[in-house]
């Protein structure tokens, strides 16, 4: 297996506060690895530097051996890097299907118009784009309700949705984070054969979850963050294992291990 992602010694500021400190790991194409940690541990934060929407004060982020560090986040979108929210972003006015066509356009939109097609070639991409949508939704267990408005969906299919738009960028690296908060086991386990799904297609996951059970289940390999820096690594039993993992969970009374 090849290194799809890796970051190295990296660190986010804020302030006076050490939000990630020094943090190396990386990541092999086609796994599904979970990254797990108390509270204000720093995971968001990682994601948010690995995906461009913050900058990091200190180190490299490498998608595929390159450093994409100055590179914006529409474009590390573009080379494959794909990420959901921890609160569901969504575009709530808009139906299902407008949604995920949005989703599509986020990686094919520019070049397609650049060309100026002729009213034809649009119909055609038009078309595709839907069948592309609808296959998704398809996927995602969605296509009953596309046409419904987003901000009326029940929680758990939102959340769906947001994994479909992430997926409508075609990515190579899709980071979930936290996806089954606030889910009831029925949603849970939805959610995690979901993941396994778009795994067993390709795509490698990065997930971020304070739900332990869930990560140990789902994960082949773990990387425990507490404080911004990386406590542990390896496999659930190894990291389930550890005295340092151990200690930061026993000081965190949120968890449900
Ligand atoms: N934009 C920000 N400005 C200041 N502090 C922040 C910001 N984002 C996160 N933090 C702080 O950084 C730490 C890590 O936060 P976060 O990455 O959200 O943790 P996690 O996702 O593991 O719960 C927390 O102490 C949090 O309060
Ligand atoms: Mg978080």
């Amino acid at each position: 297996m090849s290194e799809l992602l890796s970051v190295s010694g990296l660190s986010k500021r804020f302030g006076g506060l050490n939000a990630v400190s020094d943090l190396s790991f990386s990541i092999e194409s086609g796994s599904i690895v979970g990254l797990i940690g108390p509270n204000g541990a720093g995971k968001t934060t990682v994601f948010n530097l690995v995906c461009g929407q913050q900058q990091p004060t200190a180190g490299e982020v490498r998608f595929e051996g390159r450093v994409v560090n100055a590179l914006p986040p529409f474009e590390r979108v573009r080379l494959g890097m794909a990420r959901t929210f921890q609160s569901t972003v969504l575009y709530t006015d808009s139906t299902v299907l407008e949604n995920v066509l949005r989703g599509l356009a986020a990686r094919s939109g520019p070049a397609v118009w650049s060309g100026v097609p002729g009213l034809g070639r649009w119909r055609a991409y038009r078309d595709d784009l839907h069948r592309r949508a609808f296959d998704l939704l398809d996927f995602v267990d969605l296509r009953d309700v596309h046409d419904i408005t987003a901000r009326n969906l029940p929680y758990g299919h939102q959340r769906s949705l947001g994994v479909a738009i992430a997926l409508a960028t075609s990515p190579k690296l899709l980071m979930l984070d936290e996806p089954v908060a606030g889910m009831n086991p029925a949603e849970t386990a939805q959610m995690a054969q979901l993941i396994r799904r778009i795994n067993q297609q390709g795509t490698t996951i990065l997930v971020v979850e304070h739900d332990m059970s869930f990560v140990m289940q789902l994960c082949g390999h773990i990387i425990a963050v507490s404080n911004g820096r990386k406590l542990a690594e390896g496999t659930p039993d190894q990291v389930q294992r550890d005295p340092q993992v151990i200690a930061a969970y026993l000081g965190d009374e949120d968890v449900a291990a």
